[in-house]
This record gives C-alpha cells, sequence and structure tokens, in this order.
C-alpha cells in the first residue's frame, strides 16, 4: 500500500475536498466515513495512514459520539490536523473545553495567527479571511497545549498539542486565504513523500484486475467516455481475451453516437460488440417522470442486458468506469477489495448478479485522465467530455419519448457545433442542451407556435465536484438560440442556465 493521508469524514460538507487537495499536493488520501463504518475497519485505517485529517461535520462533541476515534488517533501517536467539528473533538477529547461559541462564525471571517513561527503558519501572514461555518467553539485549549491562533468567537481558533493540530476555519474551502498552503504546511509536518501520481498507478491497476478476476471471464460496458475506456483498456492488458468489451445502444446517445464511439474503440483494440436494446429502454421509460426514478429504471434494464450478455459469454465479472466522485456519494471504504458483489452505484439493481471490477473508484476525473494519457486512449476521447450513464434520459425533464430524444439531440448537436466552432471546447467542462418541461409561444413563419424551451447549459469545472458557469458571448449564444429554433422542430425558445455548482448540479435532473 502507498503511503496515504486519511480523511475521517464526519459528515461536512466539505470533506471531499480536504481529500482533493491533499491529492493536489501529491499525497494519495483517502475519504472514509466514521458514521457507519465498523470501528475495526476505522482502526486498521488510521493505523495504515501516514496522518489523519479530521473533517467537519454537523454534530456537537459534547454528544461524545466520536470520542472513541479521536482516542484512537491519539493512542496510535498519529500526526493529525482537525478541521472545524474535527478541531472540537481533539481539542475536547484533550481536555479543552468547547462549548456554545459567544459569537458563532459563518462565512468570511478574520483570524489572528499568534504563533507565526509555528510550522503550520510557514508563509503565512498575520492577519488572514478565512472561511468558518461554526456554533460551537473550542473555549479553553486542552491542559499543555498552545493557542496559536484567535479570531472574534473563536478564542481557541487553532492550537497544537504535540504533533496534534486543529483549525476551526476551513483550508479546504477556496474561500479561505493560504488554505492550501496551510495543508501543504502540515504534510511537511507530517514528513510524507510528494510521490503521488495517479499515471504512475497502470501496472498495480492491471496487476489488481488480474487478481480480482483469476481465471475467469469478464465484460466491461463502455460508453465511449474517459472513464469506461479507460477501465476496459486496463481490462484488457490484465485478461487479453479474456475481456469481452461491449457497448449497449439504448438509443438515448447524443447524436453520432454510440458508432462514433465504436470506431475509435476498436481502433485502440477494443474489438466491441454493440448490443441493441434501445427498443426495452423505451418500453421501460414509458410514463416514468421522476428523475431518481428514471435512473433506477434505466439502470434496471441496462443491468439485465449486461447480465444476459455475459450469461451468453459464461463471464462473471463487470468491468466498470466507476470513478471516486461516485464511491464518495455511496460511502467508500479505503481498503476494500475492487470487487463488490453489489453496490448503488450508476444504478445498478441490488441483487446484481455479476462481480464488479471498478479498476477507477479511487480516481478524480482529472487523474483518470492522467491514466488514459499513459495507458494510449486516444485523445479524441480523453477530453471528451462526460455523458451521465442514463445519457439524454436525464437531458428531458418529463417523460421520455422518441421525440424528445431527437429534439433534445439535435439541439445538443448544435450547442457541440457552435462551441466546438469557437475552439472552446478544451476550456469548458461540459456543454450540452436541455429539453425542459416548460412549454413557451413563439411565432414561427407568421404563425403562432406553441412548443418547447430549450435549455442550454455550458460550465467550467476541474472534477465536477464544483462548477461555475461559462461566460459565453452574446453572439455566441445568440447565434445557437437562433439556430436550435430555425432548426430544430418543435422548438420555440431557448434559454441559458446561469447557475453555478453547488447550489445546482450540472446535469437538470
Ligand atoms: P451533477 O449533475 O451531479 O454531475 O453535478 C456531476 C458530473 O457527473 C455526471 N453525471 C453522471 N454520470 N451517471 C453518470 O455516469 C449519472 O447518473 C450522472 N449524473 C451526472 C455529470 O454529467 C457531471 O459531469
Amino acid at each position: 500500500m502507498i503511503d496515504y493521508i486519511l480523511v475521517l469524514d464526519f459528515g461536512g460538507q466539505y470533506a471531499h475536498l480536504i481529500v482533493r487537495r491533499v491529492r493536489e499536493l501529491g499525497v494519495y488520501s483517502e475519504l472514509l466515513s466514521v458514521d457507519g463504518t465498523q470501528l475495526e475497519v476505522l482502526k486498521e485505517a488510521i493505523r495504515g495512514a501516514r496522518g489523519v485529517i479530521l473533517s467537519g461535520g454537523p454534530s456537537s462533541v459534547w454528544e461524545g459520539k466520536h470520542d472513541e476515534i479521536a482516542r484512537i488517533i491519539i493512542e496510535e501517536g498519529k500526526p493529525a490536523l482537525g478541521i472545524c467539528y474535527g478541531h472540537q473533538l481533539l481539542a475536547r477529547v484533550l481536555g479543552g473545553v468547547v462549548d456554545k461559541a459567544r459569537k458563532p462564525e459563518f462565512g468570511p471571517t478574520i483570524v489572528s495567527i499568534k504563533a507565526r513561527d509555528d510550522p503550520l503558519f510557514n508563509g503565512i501572514i498575520e492577519t488572514i479571511v478565512v472561511w468558518m461555518s461554526h456554533n460551537d467553539a473550542v473555549l479553553e485549549p486542552p491542559p499543555g497545549a498552545s493557542i496559536l491562533a484567535v479570531s472574534q468567537g473563536s478564542p481557541v481558533a487553532a492550537f497544537k498539542y504535540g504533533n496534534i493540530y486543529g483549525v476551526q476555519w476551513h483550508p479546504e474551502v477556496v474561500h479561505t486565504m493560504f488554505g492550501l498552503k496551510l495543508i501543504d504546511n502540515w504534510l511537511k509536518i507530517v514528513g510524507v513523500e510528494r510521490s503521488w501520481k495517479p499515471e504512475d498507478m497502470v501496472g498495480k491497476l492491471v496487476d489488481s484486475i488480474r487478481e480480482a478476476v483469476g481465471d475467469g471471464l469478464a465484460i466491461a460496458a463502455v460508453s465511449g467516455g474517459v472513464d469506461s475506456t479507460t477501465a476496459a483498456l486496463l481490462a484488457k492488458r490484465a485478461l487479453g481475451d479474456r475481456l469481452i468489451p461491449v457497448v449497449i445502444d439504448h438509443g438515448l446517445h447524443p447524436a453520432g453516437e454510440p458508432w462514433g464511439s465504436v470506431e475509435l474503440l476498436r481502433k485502440v483494440g477494443l474489438d466491441v460488440k454493440v448490443v441493441k436494446a434501445d427498443d426495452r429502454f423505451f418500453e421501460a421509460l414509458k410514463g416514468v417522470v421522476d428523475p431518481e426514478e428514471k435512473r433506477r429504471v434505466f439502470g434496471r434494464v441496462y443491468a439485465e442486458v449486461l447480465e444476459e450478455v455475459a450469461e451468453q459469454h459464461g463471464a462473471e465479472y463487470l468491468v466498470q468506469g466507476t470513478i471516486y466522485p461516485d464511491v464518495i456519494e455511496s460511502g467508500g471504504r479505503p481498503g476494500s477489495s475492487i470487487i463488490k458483489t453489489h453496490h448503488n452505484v450508476a444504478g445498478l439493481p441490488r441483487g446484481f448478479k455479476l462481480k464488479l471490477v471498478e479498476p477507477l473508484k479511487w480516481f478524480y476525473k482529472d487523474e483518470v485522465r492522467r491514466i488514459a494519457s499513459r495507458i494510449g486512449v486516444p485523445k479524441e476521447i480523453i477530453r471528451r467530455q462526460p455523458i451521465p450513464g442514463p445519457a439524454l434520459a436525464v437531458r428531458i425533464e418529463g417523460e421520455v419519448t422518441r421525440e424528445k430524444v431527437e429534439v433534445v439531440r439535435k439541439a445538443d448537436a448544435i450547442v457541440r457545433e457552435e462551441i466546438e466552432a469557437e475552439g472552446l471546447q478544451d476550456r469548458l467542462w461540459q456543454y450540452f442542451a436541455v429539453l425542459t418541461a416548460s412549454k413557451a409561444t413563439g411565432v414561427k413563419g407568421d404563425r403562432r407556435a406553441y412548443g418547447y424551451v430549450v435549455a442550454v447549459r455550458a460550465v467550467i469545472s476541474v472534477d465536477a465536484m464544483t462548477a461555475s458557469i461559462a461566460r459565453l458571448k452574446w453572439e455566441l449564444l445568440e447565434r445557437i438560440a437562433s439556430r436550435i429554433v430555425s432548426e430544430v422542430p418543435g422548438v420555440v425558445r431557448v434559454v441559458y442556465d446561469i447557475t453555478s455548482k453547488p447550489p445546482a448540479t450540472i446535469e437538470w435532473e
């Protein structure tokens, strides 16, 4: 196992960002949810880690819920950094006083660093604006600890006790000045090597697939996106002819797909079989309106088709391109095997018969792209924007019909063409059209027309965990709007989505 920093998730909304930052700084890191994980698993993960970061969380430390965890970290002598709730938890278990803050602090807050000679604050100025979000505060430090920083609402905004640090603010959030620097300093204090490069993991990933599948046969569900293609190519290296790559034609692909991808995949040695199943998907999606239900129905039919294909070939494994953000959402664990017999990622139903092989499940998208590049995945695929598993089904509000798929597909093709004609494709994370459930009035050919409203979405992001809107030029947006209204029958209006993530998500459903 490589050296890693364990981030214990106490339910804080920014916990995953801590992992992100540590990896950006060249150290492998994993998130482990404290609630719902067995104590033994937690202990093992703590023991194996070079250092532990305790995240924020919604509880109050005097509930005593997590004292045991803090004690284990202290007894193991692990270097630790507590953030927000984690800071309060460590302070309390070490004998400090935590209570309601005299002044709760939310959002940008001024902090005074009192111990600028401490290595945690190396290169950080004395007065900084940081992101806070807390009702409780450490009012008195643990006996023997030193106070490193203060703010109006936090008499102990940061403390140090041996190799344990706590900070009340969130260094992982971009709004915090010197946030990344503080984490960088802490990693230096821990002394962990900065050797994490996702692309160096190729050999290990291939070995782990070989080990997981043994002499068996595996199918790989490939969509032509970077995740599934990379997973399948790794599996191809591991298994050779014992890998059967398939593309399922569910009838909900964007324009030109899946055949465009099939050609590219064959060029890189993935001899994919195309399984036509569009009628089944449309039949099952009839009358389904709720977005989550759509995902479940899509997942169920997808699973059935895969099980049938596997049965025809006598395969018992399925290679999937699940990536870390999906795992975080479904509560991943470090150290667990790369095979799960059932899971809730991508909507596969419980009781799914195939054993899952998910070689990319510890990587962020940008890391997957680096691995992809190392193993020769074509640039067109690496740069391709993500398409959600249920594809256009979740870009049509309301019931999915063949007619609506045609509408959104045509509108989407225009968005792509125009954005790519401007050469913006590499600067944007995603750009696409959504067929909304709204209808509006327009005038077409001197007649009143009542028809669809299409929304255009374009965002900038590093890993889809957060996203900001793309400030496209008006001229470009106008061109897109006028082409969609004149070229796509049934559409009378086009709107541009100007909401960032959070609070919105990237997809509409
Ligand atoms: P959201 O909409 O949650 O999307 O901000 C984040 C990223 O994930 C993609 N996405 C999906 N991918 N199955 C997938 O494989 C899905 O159900 C799904 N929903 C969203 C989305 O396109 C964006 O890149």
